[in-house]
């Protein structure tokens, strides 16, 4: 099923890096996952793939929480390549992309959909405990924040649920490392994944060994 043409304008205009096949992608999969649990992201930005997932949670019910300390990845500082200055909250001289994102949730008229939970991954990771139908990874794309991703989340992924991860790109000629080196590899490596569906840098794994929480 694709994407509802509300949703769709929306997820078009907002700010943020999700190609559309690759939206549609993140959403054809949340559709199936959510009625079995909520799914949650590492990487919210300004709120784009938030409203491809929580699209899927206005058609088939559910919850989609989202996770960011929204003070930009290293890629988003002022002078590096993905930088926005109009998302610089300037009295403090730092980041903020949490008001942008709630703009566009509140237009899209997603916000019984999408729980923001503003903080670090791994500070909000340490303390999660619920299995996930569906995670979805596409927070700080270096090789520590990636790591600590790895470390943080994939384990939460209940049997049968989805691992999602993007920006994966085998050749580096197409882009940087650590979300292919040191997310989905290991994650195959584990045992516990299989991939199942690959669009554009996204590939989709599910659980296929193991329960939610066990350590992989
Ligand atoms: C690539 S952007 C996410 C793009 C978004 N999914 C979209 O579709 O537009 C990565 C986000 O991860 C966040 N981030 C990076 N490292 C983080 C960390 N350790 N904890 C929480 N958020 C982090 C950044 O603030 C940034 O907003």
């Amino acid at each position: 099923m694709s994407m509802p043409e509300d949703l769709l304008a929306r997820a078009r205009a907002a700010k943020g890096f999700m190609p559309e096949d690759e939206g549609e992608l993140l959403h054809e999969w949340a559709r199936e996952r959510l009625p079995h649990g909520p799914a949650l992201e590492v990487g919210t930005y300004c709120g784009k793939s938030a409203i491809w997932l929580g699209a899927a949670a206005r058609e088939v019910g559910g919850a989609v929480f989202t996770v960011d300390h929204h003070r930009g990845s290293e890629e988003n500082q002022a002078g590096w390549e993905h930088h926005d200055d109009t998302l610089v909250d300037h009295d403090l001289g730092v980041m903020d992309t949490l008001p942008t994102f709630r703009r566009t949730i509140h237009d899209a008229g997603l916000e019984e959909h999408v729980v923001a939970i503003v903080g670090r991954s791994e500070t909000v990771g340490t303390w999660w405990r619920t299995p996930l139908s569906l995670l979805f990874i596409d927070g700080g794309h270096g090789v520590e924040p990636a790591r600590t991703d790895f470390r943080t989340w994939p384990r939460w992924v209940a049997a049968g649920g989805m691992l999602v991860i993007h920006d994966v790109f085998p050749d580096p000629a197409d882009g940087g490392r650590p979300p292919y080196e040191d997310i989905y590899l290991p994650a195959l490596a584990s045992g516990a994944f299989t991939e199942v569906e690959a669009v554009g840098s996204m590939r989709v794994l599910r659980r296929t060994a193991g329960e939610a929480g066990d350590a992989l």
